[in-house]
């Protein structure tokens, strides 16, 4: 065994992230030669160390380096102390002057994504239940069992990683911020989140966030894991285009039946079905209290507790006043899934990295 392979596996028993030279990872990814795939903050490759072991290096585009540093130590100080079944594990990290890498334990089933809007990769419903509620407990867990709570700000399914088991992997915590518990919320400045997922809170400025915001993107998701399509699809007919609504509307006329036959779902799943329907409503109601925490919402998708009847959760899509008076056009002229509900300021953010370092550089 090589003496970095001994220290890294030591640092592991400890579970502290090891920390790896450019050199390591250049070797163990054999030149960078194998793209897993690439996203706003840099590419991620597979690498293979000397004993086996295999991993997902997620190199970080060279941005000043203040910057970086400053993303970088909240990831390595979040993930690199976190160790939950439903969260993606991180091994460890590389800290040069040029470079700046995240090693991670290699997820066989890569993203959720591919397998929700890919026809070619379906799964099953129950798998994708069993998904759900494992991505609503790794989300509980930074939500109410870390010493510090930590907000995920990224939920969507290209964030949830799935294991050669496809066990669900919560990823990508860059733009978690640590929050005391004694601050019960962040405000963000200019904070605004992946169009489709993120909270109205995010868009709004000066608005308080909390750990609330996930569970509206959580809710986001789980519409795309009970459609098996993307949220906003302009290509289907007017009253299907935007799912989130069409689902509102079958469940207050109680239609929620069709709406099962419609998304391809088996008799058997009907119950499972109409819980995850219920939950999703719940999830992204527009005020943030009225949104179950997630340790509530796994509750609810297992089927232990009851699910109130959810409210209409999109109220102010159809009365103005609901909204500031200021940002009515961003909430009523478009629906949140689709690529033009951005407010006239975040049209400014030419790129999903300066987009997602706003929100980072939010003050808690
Ligand atoms: N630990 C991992 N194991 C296997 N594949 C991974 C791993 N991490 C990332 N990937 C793959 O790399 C792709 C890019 O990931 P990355 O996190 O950079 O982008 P993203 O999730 O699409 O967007 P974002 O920057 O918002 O997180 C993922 O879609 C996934 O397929
Ligand atoms: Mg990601």
């Amino acid at each position: 065994m090589t003496l970095t392979m001994d220290k890294f596996l030591s640092e592991m028993e400890k579970e502290k992230p090891m920390r790896f030279t450019e050199q390591h990872l250049k070797i163990a990814t054999d030149n960078y030669s194998y793209l897993l795939g690439s996203g706003g903050f840099g590419k991620v490759c597979k690498g293979i160390f000397s004993d086996g072991t295999i991993v997902a290096v997620k190199i970080l585009h060279a941005l000043s380096h203040e910057r970086i540093e400053e993303q970088f130590m909240a990831e390595v100080g979040t993930i690199g102390k976190i160790h939950h079944f439903n969260l993606v594990r991180l091994y460890g990290f590389c800290f040069e002057r040029n470079f700046t890498a995240l090693v991670y334990e290699f997820m066989g089933n890569g993203s959720l994504d591919k397998f929700l809007f890919d026809r070619n990769k379906a799964i099953g419903f129950e798998k994708l239940y069993e998904i759900a509620v494992g991505t609503a407990k790794g989300i509980a867990y930074l939500h109410e069992e870390c010493q510090q709570r930590i907000i995920h700000y990224d939920i969507k399914p290209g964030n949830i990683l799935l294991d050669r088991n496809f066990n669900a992997k919560v990823a990508d915590f860059g733009l978690a911020k640590l929050c005391n518990r004694d601050n019960t919320h962040t405000t963000l400045t200019k904070g605004r989140g992946t169009p489709g997922y993120a909270a109205p809170e995010l868009w709004l400025p000066n608005f308080p966030v909390t750990h609330k915001c996930d569970v509206y993107s959580f809710g986001m998701l789980l519409f795309e894991i009970l459609g098996r399509r993307r949220n906003f699809d302009i290509d289907l007919a007017e009253s299907q285009e935007w799912f989130p609504m069409w689902v509102w509307k079958k469940f207050e006329a109680e239609e929620t039946e069709e709406l099962i036959v419609a998304c391809g779902m088996e008799d058997q799943n009907k119950e499972t079905a109409e819980r995850m329907i219920k939950v999703a409503l719940s999830c992204v109601q527009y005020k943030q209290e009225s949104r179950p925490i997630m340790s509530v919402v796994v509750k609810m998708l297992e089927g232990s507790v009851e699910i109130p009847k959810p409210l209409n959760p999109f109220p102010h899509l159809f009365h103005e006043t609901f909204l500031p008076a200021s940002h009515t056009n961003t909430y009523t002229s478009t629906f949140p899934g689709s690529s033009e509900m951005i407010t006239e300021s975040s049209h400014e953010a030419s790129s999903p990295i300066e987009t997602k370092l706003e929100i980072e550089s939010a003050s808690t």
